[in-house]
């Protein structure tokens, strides 16, 4: 029997032939034709659908997200509907647990200077580039510590930092010391790695408090969502040197980055590519359609979100 399904976003190359060998699939601009006959949607973390759309699927069954976070899902009123929403956890931990590192160390170490001062020619003319900060043997603060924010910690402790962390709660098998609130964890830490799903308890909870607490020689990093942290905040306390620097993966409105971010040289600026490798995103591609084709055959799904 054919199973129709709503594509709202790209599968990596081969397992997208899997999923049309195996499934008819749609895409957005067909919704009005093929709305009552859908009965999955494939999807990712920003994509939707809202719940006007959700309402239209009449015979929709499934949502498969191919994204961890899922802030752009409304996952609770699909469950309501009786419709379950799976994700990507654990496959793209290393990826978003090296770019963090990755933005930390490049931030402290200044390497996007460097590189430039390399091409420039500036080497050979003007001699050595100027000191640059130590990226380890600080205090890396962690505010979040699911799997994301473990895979960080262990990253850092190998770069023989001090972890010390926040999160909703204690984690019990977690030894790292623990701070009750972000402002206090940013007053002891060196840097402030954020990797947090976005929900509404923690818009903007990286605030111009905890990011003055974070202080002048302090450098944040957000491999999370753009809209956890204080955007206007943080811009105006670089500009006026109330933090030292930042390494950033995502923005409020992406693809637009603050104008003000691109004319400073102490910030690293990424496309929002944290998972962004062939092997992670074809991974997550899979257990999407892994998830789809275990509702479709009776079983249990690998990774639904509850
Ligand atoms: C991508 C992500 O943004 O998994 C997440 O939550 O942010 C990312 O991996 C994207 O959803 C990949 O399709």
């Amino acid at each position: 029997m054919t199973i129709d399904v709503l594509q709202l976003v790209p599968l990596y190359p081969d397992v997208q032939r899997e999923l049309e060998a195996r499934y008819r699939v749609h895409s957005a601009d067909r919704l009005d034709e093929v709305a009552s006959i859908v009965r999955a949607v494939v999807t990712n973390g920003h994509a939707g659908p809202p719940p006007e759309v959700i309402d239209r699927l009449t015979a929709l069954e499934i949502i498969g997200s191919a994204s961890v976070g899922y802030d752009g899902i409304p996952v609770e009123y699909a469950r309501s509907k009786g419709i379950p929403v799976t994700n990507t956890p654990e496959v793209l931990n290393d990826d978003v647990a090296d770019l963090a590192i990755a933005l930390m160390i490049m931030t402290a170490r200044r390497l996007l200077g460097s590189d430039a001062y390399v091409r420039a020619g500036r080497w050979a003319r003007e001699g050595a580039y100027p000191l640059a900060g130590r990226a380890s043997g600080k205090t890396v603060g962690i505010l979040g510590m699911g799997r994301i924010g473990r895979e960080i910690g262990k990253r850092a402790e190998a770069m023989n930092n001090k972890i010390v962390y926040h999160s909703r709660r204690q984690v019990a098998d977690v030894a790292y010391q623990y701070y009750p609130d972000p402002v206090t964890l940013a007053k002891n830490c060196d840097f402030l790695i954020v990797i947090l799903p976005a929900t509404a308890q923690t818009e903007k909870i990286v605030g111009k408090d905890v990011i003055e607490a974070l202080g002048p020689s302090g450098i944040l990093v957000n491999v999370a969502r753009g809209a956890v942290v204080d955007e206007d905040a943080l811009v105006a306390a670089l500009a006026d040197g109330k933090l030292g620097g930042a390494g950033l993966d995502v923005f409020v409105h992406e693809p637009q980055v603050p104008e003000a971010l691109l004319g400073m040289d102490n910030v690293v600026l990424q496309p929002h590519v944290g998972s962004a490798t062939r092997e992670t995103r074809r991974a997550m591609s899979q257990l999407v359609l892994d998830n789809l084709d275990a509702h479709f055959a009776g079983k249990a799904l690998l990774t639904e979100i509850l």
